[in-house]
């Protein structure tokens, strides 16, 4: 096994090559099954091979969070707007109705609250056969690289792609940032290929500086999370950043729940994500739909 020492730092990153994606319009995911990439296309427009993930699944780690009070009403406002529905089988099942037709990113894993001082014992929470009952086009599983539960975390992660494997779902790989780690590129650039040399499909990661760096040693598709709540026309920019980084998208909550206007915050974030409106572009944009204006 390589040791950690004397390595050089890696320089180059081949920024102005795209990634080869075997005939698939998702990076490094060409080899796979039909039954995965037909997952994948649910959750990834081929026409962009972009997507907006509404996550709601807060209330597994803090319960009800500002914005989602009562997910039977905030999340239906939202859902034609996305293209995917990230949460627990609770909230799905129990507040959002299986019409929407709309991708279901499963939050599988489970066991810590922000009551613990250490959140990085996690386990996973949901086993196959209700991901599959749930017609999940994707498991979601949190990483604590650099944390104390670091090893429970990886482990949680290759059981479930090797489940989801197994019967074609794909995995999400979360990386979380503790309480005690720094969000720096280094780290990213360090956990978001640790995720996917496990074989995560997806990996869900927060913005960083030399954001592109990170996608670009990641072979496959990375999700921005987006993180705490900024005033909206710089939650626009965080997103614009992120998709001109070469992010396949954003999985975003608070930013938009907690916005003034959720319903025009989400259209604005797709109007970046899908349609190439710069931030500036897309805040007149939500400004234009919060003020009554047709969509
Ligand atoms: C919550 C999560 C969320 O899915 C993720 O953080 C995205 O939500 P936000 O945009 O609010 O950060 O993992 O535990």
């Amino acid at each position: 096994m390589a040791d950690g020492d004397g390595n050089i730092n890696s320089k180059n990153y081949y920024l102005d090559k795209p990634a080869a994606n075997e005939g698939y319009h998702m990076k490094g995911l060409g080899n796979l099954d039909w039954g995965m990439k037909d997952r994948l296309s649910r959750m990834f427009r081929p026409d962009t091979g972009h997507t907006v993930m509404l996550a709601f699944d807060h209330g597994y780690i803090m319960g009800s969070t500002s914005g989602l009070e009562r997910l039977d009403i905030v999340v239906p406002r939202l859902a034609s707007h996305v293209d995917v529905l990230m949460g627990t089988r609770g909230a799905i099942r129990t507040c959002v109705p299986p019409t929407f037709n709309k991708a279901v990113a499963l939050r599988c894993s489970a066991g810590s609250s922000v009551l613990d001082e250490d959140m990085s014992h996690e386990v996973v929470g949901v086993d196959i056969d209700d991901a599959i009952r749930m017609n999940a086009s994707a498991m979601a599983i949190q990483t604590f690289i650099g944390a104390p539960g670091e090893k429970s975390s990886i482990d949680n992660l290759c059981r479930t792609i090797d489940a989801g494997n197994r019967y074609g779902i794909p995995t999400l790989g979360v990386v979380a940032v503790g309480k005690q780690m720094e969000r720096t590129t280094k780290y990213f650039l360090l956990a978001t290929r640790m995720v996917a040399e496990f074989g995560a499909h997806i990996v869900k990661t927060y913005y960083c500086e030399d954001f592109d760096k990170v996608v670009a040693a990641c072979p496959v598709p990375i999700v921005m999370a987006g993180g705490k709540k900024l005033p909206e026309n710089e939650a626009l920019t965080l997103t614009y950043r992120a998709i001109q980084g070469g992010a396949a998208g954003v999985d975003m909550g608070r930013n938009i729940f907690q916005a003034d206007d959720p319903p025009a915050m989400v259209q604005a974030v797709a109007k970046v994500v899908h349609e190439g409106f710069t931030d500036k572009q897309a805040f007149e944009y939500y400004q234009h739909i919060h003020n009554g204006g047709a969509s």
